[in-house]
C-alpha cells in the first residue's frame, strides 16, 4: 500500500501533523493538497517546537520530499518566514519541497478583503484567521487570481495586479502597484527554484510504488461543501480535495486515516452540538492546551460527538481511526459521547447539513467511567486502563472502524500502534 491521506476529520486541530509526522518517518513524499497559512500544524520533537503553516509537515524528517499542491493558496511573505524559521532550527529545506507553479497567491489585498469581510459581517461573522484565505479562493474561482507561476512574466504579473484592484474597486497609484510588484518579484528571486509541477512527479512516484502521504489541513466539518456552511473554510478539506488539488488521480489513494481528537474542538465561529461551555470544557481547554496555533484564540471544547464522526468518516471513505489526546482526559470522573441528536421530540442519527436545525439540536449522550491515570507513558494498548479501552471500543464500534492509532502525548514516541 504506498499512498495514505491522513485527514482531519472535525472542525481542524486534530493533532494531524503529529500524526503525520509519525506516519512520515517511512513516507517518500508528503503532499499538502489544500489550504493555506490559515493552517497551524504543531510538533514536538527532539526537545523543539515546531509550527507549519505552509510547508508539509514531514519536512522534519531529512529523507522525505515535501510538496504543496496546485489546491494550496500561498502567502509568499508567510511562505519564506516559515521557511527562514526552520532553517533556523536546522532544518535542511533545499532540493526537499516542491510547490506546484499552479497555486493560487494570497496577497496583501485578500488580507484586507478578509478583515472587512468579517467587520461587514457583525455579528454573523465567520471567526477567520484573517489569512486572507476566502478571499483567495474566490479569486481563483472568478479567474482573476495570480498564481505563483505567474511571477516568472513581470508584464503580465502587472497586468495581472492591476486588473484584481480594478476588479476589487480598489484605486491604487502605480507606484503603489509597482511597489506590490516588486516585492512578488523579489519573492520570486527566493522561491523559484523550488517552483515546478508536481502532478507529473508524484504519478511518476505513485508508479515507482514511493509511499506518498497526503497531509489534510483543517477539517471535514469545515470543507467548503460538506462542513457547516458558509461557517467554513473556502477550499475542500475532504478526501475530495486530494485529486483536485495535486493532480494525482483518485485511484491513487490507497488507504485513508481519519484524525479525530478524544474530544472535539471548534475555533471560530458556528455551530458545535457538543460544545461545553462549563467547568469540563474549561478543563479540557486547560489540559489540551486548546488555544489556536495560528491565531492563539481559545478554542471551543465538548465531547466526542460520535453523529458528526460517522458521517465525516462516510464522507471520506475513512479505512481506519487515529484517535489523538486521549491523555487529555484522564481524570475526569466520566467521559461522554453524543450518540444522536434530538429535534422537535424527533431522534436524527445523522448530520444535519441545515444549518438553522443545527443549533436546535439537544444531543443524547454515552456516558462511561472515566479513568485517573496519567497516559503519557503508555506505549500499547494493554498499558491504557480499562476505562480508556472501553472508550475507544465504543467510538469504534460507533464509526464502524477500527481504531489504529492512539496519540497520547505531543512527542512523536508517545504514540500507540494496535495491531490487528
Ligand atoms: P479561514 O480558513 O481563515 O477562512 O477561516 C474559516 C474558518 O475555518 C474559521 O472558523 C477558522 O477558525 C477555521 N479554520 C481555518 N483554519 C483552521 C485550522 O487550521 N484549524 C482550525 N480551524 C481553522
Amino acid at each position: 500500500m504506498s499512498s495514505i491521506a491522513v485527514l482531519g476529520c472535525m472542525w481542524g486541530d486534530e493533532a494531524k501533523a503529529k500524526i503525520v509526522d509519525y506516519l512520515g518517518i517511512t513516507a517518500d513524499v508528503v503532499v499538502r493538497f489544500q489550504g493555506g497559512a490559515n493552517a497551524g500544524h504543531t510538533i514536538h520533537h527532539g526537545g523543539r517546537k515546531y509550527v507549519f503553516h505552509l510547508v508539509p509537515s514531514g519536512i522534519l524528517n531529512p529523507d522525505t520530499i515535501c510538496v504543496i499542491g496546485a489546491g494550496v493558496v500561498i502567502d509568499p511573505r508567510a511562505l519564506e518566514n516559515e521557511m527562514e524559521q526552520l532553517r533556523g532550527q536546522g532544518v535542511e529545506i533545499s532540493h526537499r519541497l516542491l510547490i506546484d507553479e499552479r497555486c493560487g497567491l494570497v496577497l496583501a489585498l485578500h488580507q484586507d478583503l478578509d478583515r472587512r469581510a468579517e467587520h461587514a459581517k457583525g455579528e454573523q461573522k465567520i471567526g477567520t484567521t484573517l489569512r486572507g484565505i476566502g478571499p483567495a479562493y474566490s479569486d481563483l474561482t472568478a479567474r482573476v487570481a495570480l498564481r505563483i507561476g505567474d511571477l516568472k512574466h513581470p508584464e503580465w504579473t502587472r497586468q495581472r495586479l492591476a486588473q484584481l484592484y480594478d476588479y476589487h474597486g480598489q484605486a491604487v497609484s502605480t507606484g503603489e502597484l509597482e511597489s506590490v510588484a516588486t516585492s512578488l518579484f523579489e519573492s520570486w528571486q527566493r522561491l523559484s527554484d523550488f517552483v515546478t509541477t508536481v502532478d507529473d512527479k508524484l504519478y511518476d512516484w505513485y508508479l515507482q510504488d514511493k509511499r506518498i502521504l497526503f497531509e489534510g489541513a483543517q477539517g471535514t466539518l469545515l470543507d467548503l461543501s460538506y462542513g457547516t456552511y458558509p461557517f467554513v473554510t473556502s477550499s475542500h478539506t475532504s478526501v475530495g480535495g486530494i485529486p483536485v488539488g495535486c493532480g494525482l488521480p483518485l485511484r491513487c489513494i490507497n488507504k485513508v486515516i481519519g484524525v479525530y481528537k478524544a474530544y472535539s474542538t471548534r475555533v471560530g465561529d458556528g455551530p458545535f452540538p457538543t460544545e461545553l461551555t462549563d467547568a469540563v470544557g474549561d478543563r479540557i481547554r486547560k489540559q489540551g492546551n486548546e488555544y489556536g496555533s495560528t491565531t492563539g484564540r481559545p478554542r471551543r471544547c465538548g465531547w466526542f460527538d460520535a453523529v458528526a464522526a460517522k458521517y465525516t468518516a462516510r464522507i471520506n471513505g475513512v479505512d481506519t481511526l487515529a484517535v489523538t489526546l486521549l491523555d487529555v482526559l484522564s481524570g475526569l470522573e466520566s467521559v461522554k459521547i453524543c450518540t444522536g441528536y434530538w429535534v422537535d421530540n424527533q431522534r436524527l442519527d445523522y448530520f444535519p447539513s441545515d444549518l438553522h436545525l443545527l443549533p436546535q439540536l439537544q444531543t443524547e449522550y454515552l456516558t462511561l467511567k472515566g479513568w485517573e491515570q496519567d497516559l503519557g507513558e503508555c506505549r500499547g494498548l494493554h498499558q491504557l486502563p480499562r476505562a480508556a479501552k472501553d472508550y475507544l471500543e465504543a467510538i469504534q464500534d460507533l464509526l464502524e472502524r477500527p481504531v489504529e492509532l492512539i496519540s497520547v502525548g505531543r512527542d512523536r514516541d508517545q504514540t500507540i500502534v494496535v495491531r490487528s
